[in-house]
């Protein structure tokens, strides 16, 4: 039996008025669980994380945490309560050391210098070679350290939720390899992780559950276990990727 920390509730998102992308859109992360979301370019997996932390407004529907509402509460709070954000665009600030772009994660924290020093100790712990790049810029790590870097940004706050945007895209192997090997640590240290992934094959690997979007509805929601070699899932997802699901 495990509990759900988070959800998104039957809810509609649009950017405009008229257009709709979120369809009575429901997606449930459970405590100490990887949630994959895989579906084809634009389906609106970003969309649904940007909503859940709270950059995109509900037009219908709720977002739960520990079963409490927080459709409305601000994002400061939400980040105040746990949850954190690595989003799809990369964001690293080129010009600042790597250690400031760790403060910046800290920004809710601010003026607290013992809590910031040791939640900078706990990122380069689990990512070592950000602790040798301590006062390198930035814009010199290569693309995957840097992706190291957004993920230790978001570790700053110590949250207990994190909401992952294709965390792995775009990297070389030996650092894709290292950033799954984080998210199954996270999980076993108890965080729940919600993690958007084009690479369909390792998010099938990865994740406890997993969700199939589809024009912003939700196609499939069932365990992974459930999910390989299934058929249905077979050939629902060989008409929009490369990777197979074996
Ligand atoms: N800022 C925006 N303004 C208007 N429409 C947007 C905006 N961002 C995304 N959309 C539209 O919303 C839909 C869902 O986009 P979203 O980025 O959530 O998809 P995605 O599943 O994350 O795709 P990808 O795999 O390419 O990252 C798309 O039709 C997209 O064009
Ligand atoms: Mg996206």
């Amino acid at each position: 039996m495990t509990d759900t920390m988070l959800e998104l509730r039957n809810v509609n998102v649009s950017y405009s008025g008229d257009i709709t992308i979120l369809k009575d859109l429901t997606i449930k992360a459970q405590k100490g669980r990887i949630t994959g979301v895989i579906g084809p370019n634009g389906a609106g997996k970003s969309t649904a994380l940007k909503t859940m932390y709270r950059m995109l407004n509900v037009g219908a529907g709720d977002l739960l945490y520990q079963g409490e509402t927080i459709t409305r509460i601000d994002q400061t709070e939400l980040i105040r309560r746990g949850i954190a954000f690595v989003p799809q665009n990369h964001s690293i600030f080129g010009g600042l050391s790597v250690r400031d772009n760790l403060v910046l994660g800290a920004w809710s924290i601010r003026g607290e210098k013992a809590r910031i020093r040791r939640a900078i100790d706990r990122v380069y712990e689990i990512f070592p070679m950000l602790a040798e790049k301590d006062n390198a810029a930035a814009g010199t790590l290569s693309g995957g350290q840097q992706r190291f870097l957004e993920i230790g940004r978001s570790l700053m706050t110590d949250p207990q939720v994190i909401l992952f945007d294709e965390p792995s895209a775009m990297i070389a192997p030996k650092y894709s390899k290292q950033i799954y090997q984080f998210l199954t640590l996270m999980r076993d240290r108890g965080k729940t992780i919600l993690l958007v992934d084009q690479n369909v094959r390792q998010c099938v690997n990865v994740s406890d559950h997993l969700y199939v979007l589809e024009l912003g509805r939700n196609k499939i929601d069932c365990p992974t276990a459930a999910m390989n070699g299934n058929a249905e899932m077979t050939d629902l997802i060989s008409g929009w990727i490369a990777h197979k699901v074996d």
